[in-house]
């Protein structure tokens, strides 16, 4: 299949988030355990964060996992854990030779010490670099999010700190995670599924959706290149009409 032709001369999204769904089951059609599709899918991790450093993404959400995700057999989360931590600490050299920013979001207070202090050293490490911003959401859900958000802005009014008079989005959009994170402008789905699965409720208002039947160990930088194909394809009219919005060059 030939790349599309667009990428580079129409508008990139500044930030792209991702659901990366169907490890499992490329395992399953691979007739193997489904830890090794999450082995395949850091693969597939590595080809992305490469292609958008080189198209000049500025920021990657990775959803690598979710609240919800802690229901999973306990062996399978354990897994998960070690590869999480084998493969921060096995990629952060190469990323930060690549210029690229690591960085969490999430209750990741949550997550067992060994995966918090191997991230700790990587988000250090990287933090003055200038490059690709990659978020990965890790025990992460996005009503959480807000129900927290809503506690602490709960406490700053009882505390006189908070006019509840002056709160509006800006005020809850400061008290999420990304506080200094730009909304995603395209968010990816990738194995058929068509849901949200509690992902960057509040930020994702305005993004557009991609769902691709690929299953994430497949997906590379080919598969990302229609998505932002796609995605240059359309008109974002933020509620407008299409004859309000500046003409396209
Ligand atoms: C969803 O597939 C995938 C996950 C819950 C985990 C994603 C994790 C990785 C790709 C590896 C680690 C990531 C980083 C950033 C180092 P699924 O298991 O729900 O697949 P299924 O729906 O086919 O069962």
């Amino acid at each position: 299949m030939s790349e599309p032709a667009a990428e580079q001369h129409a508008s990139i999204p500044r930030h792209i988030a991702i659901i990366m769904d169907g490890n499992g089951r490329w395992a399953k059609q691979h007739g193997r355990a489904r830890i090794y599709g999450h082995h395949q899918g850091v693969e597939s991790v590595r080809k992305v964060v490469e292609a958008c450093s080189e198209l000049g993404v500025e920021y990657l959400t990775l959803y690598a996992f979710s609240t919800e995700n802690w229901k999973r057999p306990i062996e399978e989360v354990n897994a998960l854990m070690e590869l999480l931590v084998r493969t921060i600490r096995k990629e952060t050299p190469e990323l930060n030779s690549q210029n690229v920013c690591i960085r969490t979001i999430g209750n990741t207070g949550s997550l067992p010490e060994d995966c918090v202090n191997e991230l700790q050293e990587a988000i250090s490490l990287t933090a003055g670099n200038t490059g690709l911003n990659l978020v990965l959401a890790l025990s992460y859900s996005g009503r959480s999010e807000l129900a927290a958000a809503m506690q602490a802005m709960g406490k700053e009014v009882a505390e006189g700190r908070l006019d509840p008079d002056t709160i509006d989005e800006q005020t809850i959009a400061s008290h999420l995670y990304t506080v200094d994170i730009p909304d995603p402008e395209l968010v990816i789905r990738t194995s058929g599924e068509y849901r949200i699965s509690n992902y960057l409720l509040w930020q994702s208002a305005y993004a557009e959706f991609y769902f691709t039947e690929t299953l994430w160990p497949d997906f590379d930088k080919e598969e990302l290149l229609l998505a932002i194909h796609s995605f240059q394809q359309r008109e974002r009219r933020f509620g407008k009409i299409s004859e309000q919005l500046p003409m396209k060059p």
